[in-house]
């Protein structure tokens, strides 16, 4: 297939492209690289045969800009775009509490235009990156697609927004298939080494930000609270590794393609929950390293619990996470001392 990756340079984007390319789809990413870099997709052209690497096209350019957006469509010589995974985006809720107009601006207005453009080359194929900050806080041990969507800060509101936009569109033309995939807690990276998370900034998520302790670029790990109502305190989460994550959007697409035109939500998570602590612990024992934490105030628009009820990936999608905690930690952590500066980085990949 001919696929348009939004966001292609980012960290799911950027796996997701890779394992496209593997599959011999054609890909074309674009990217305003605001919290990545291009050298994610060179990366990606160095771990994939030159038959692949022809495959992939790069568009430097905004989904806000309907020219850049049109260069995406029109850039494969006559031919069309299949399906889009849309990837662009912007994912930190503490910021989206101080810059909501920002996330409404590129999350929600960004889609929009994405979907005009999509509706003027006739792709009416989409898989969305939504999120389980839709649900806000539940009482439920496990959250599944029926749970209430009732989002308690900006980002959750723009996903969710973006989410009924999509539904209003299919419900105007039933010729869409469209699945939003609601992300539990993508972490790790490629098993090589040679592509992670590299966000700009300072990391709104635990794994990013326990990453830069470990390599001590961070004196201690901030554990936004411990008076949380869960065993030990600490947040529960729902983690799950990058490639699992990914598998999960090639299994998207092949039910878009195969079944009736829809509109669907999905859960991607492991239904497995871990607190804070239990995570750190698991990452010491993986690497042998010691994470040095402090307990601070607990943030603004975080909940307690947030764990996937993953029964509707497994039945409809056919689709399971293999990955471990382990895994996580270790493909994560190789990533990581390996580049210790993220892509501007050339130290050697540890074996
Ligand atoms: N990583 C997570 O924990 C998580 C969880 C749930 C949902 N999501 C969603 O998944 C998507 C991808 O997340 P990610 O972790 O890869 O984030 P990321 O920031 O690494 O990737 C997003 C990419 O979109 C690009 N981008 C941002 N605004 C753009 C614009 N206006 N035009 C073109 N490109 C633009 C960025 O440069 C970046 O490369 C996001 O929509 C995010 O909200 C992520």
């Amino acid at each position: 297939m001919n696929i348009l990756v939004t966001g292609g340079a980012g960290f799911i984007g950027s796996h997701t492209c890779l394992r496209l390319l593997e599959e011999g789809h054609q890909v074309v990413s674009i990217d305003n690289y605001s919290n990545s870099t291009v050298q994610s997709l060179t990366r990606i052209k160095e771990l994939t045969s030159s038959v692949n690497t022809q495959n992939l096209k790069i568009i430097d350019g905004d989904i806000r800009r309907s020219v850049d957006l049109f260069k995406a469509f029109n850039c494969l010589d006559g031919k069309e775009i299949d399906a889009v995974i849309h990837f662009a985006g912007l994912k930190s809720v503490g910021e989206s509490m101080k810059k909501p107009l920002k996330y409404w601006d590129i999350n929600v207005n960004g889609t929009s235009n994405l979907l005009m453009a999509m509706s003027k080359h006739g792709c009416k194929t989409l898989v969305f990156s939504s999120s389980c900050t839709v649900y806000g806080t539940s009482k439920q041990k496990k959250i599944n697609e029926a749970s209430t969507i009732a989002p308690i800060n900006p980002y959750g509101r723009t996903k969710a927004a973006v989410e009924q936009m999509l539904l209003d569109q299919f419900n105007s033309d039933p010729q869409w298939r469209i699945c939003c995939l609601r992300y539990f807690n993508p972490v790790g990276a490629h098993p090589s080494g040679h592509i992670g998370e590299d966000p700009k900034g300072t990391p709104g998520n635990l794994f990013p930000f326990l990453m830069q302790v470990a390599k001590k670029q961070r004196k201690k790990l901030n554990i936004f609270g411990n008076d949380w109502p869960t065993a030990d305190g600490t947040c529960i989460r729902d983690y799950i590794h990058i490639l699992d994550l990914v598998d999960g959007h090639l299994a998207a697409l092949r039910f878009l393609c195969e079944e009736a035109p829809q509109w669907l939500a999905v859960n991607l998570g492991t239904g497995i929950g871990v607190s804070v602590l239990e995570f750190v612990s698991a990452f010491e024992q993986a690497t042998g390293l010691v994470v040095p934490y402090e307990f601070v105030e607990r943030r603004a628009g975080d909940a307690a619990v947030a764990v996937a009820d993953p029964s509707v990936a497994l039945k409809k999608l056919k689709w399971k996470p293999v990955r471990s905690l382990r895994d996580i930690c270790i493909d994560g952590w190789k990533w990581q001392n390996a580049n210790p500066n993220g892509f501007n980085n050339q130290a050697s990949i540890i074996s």
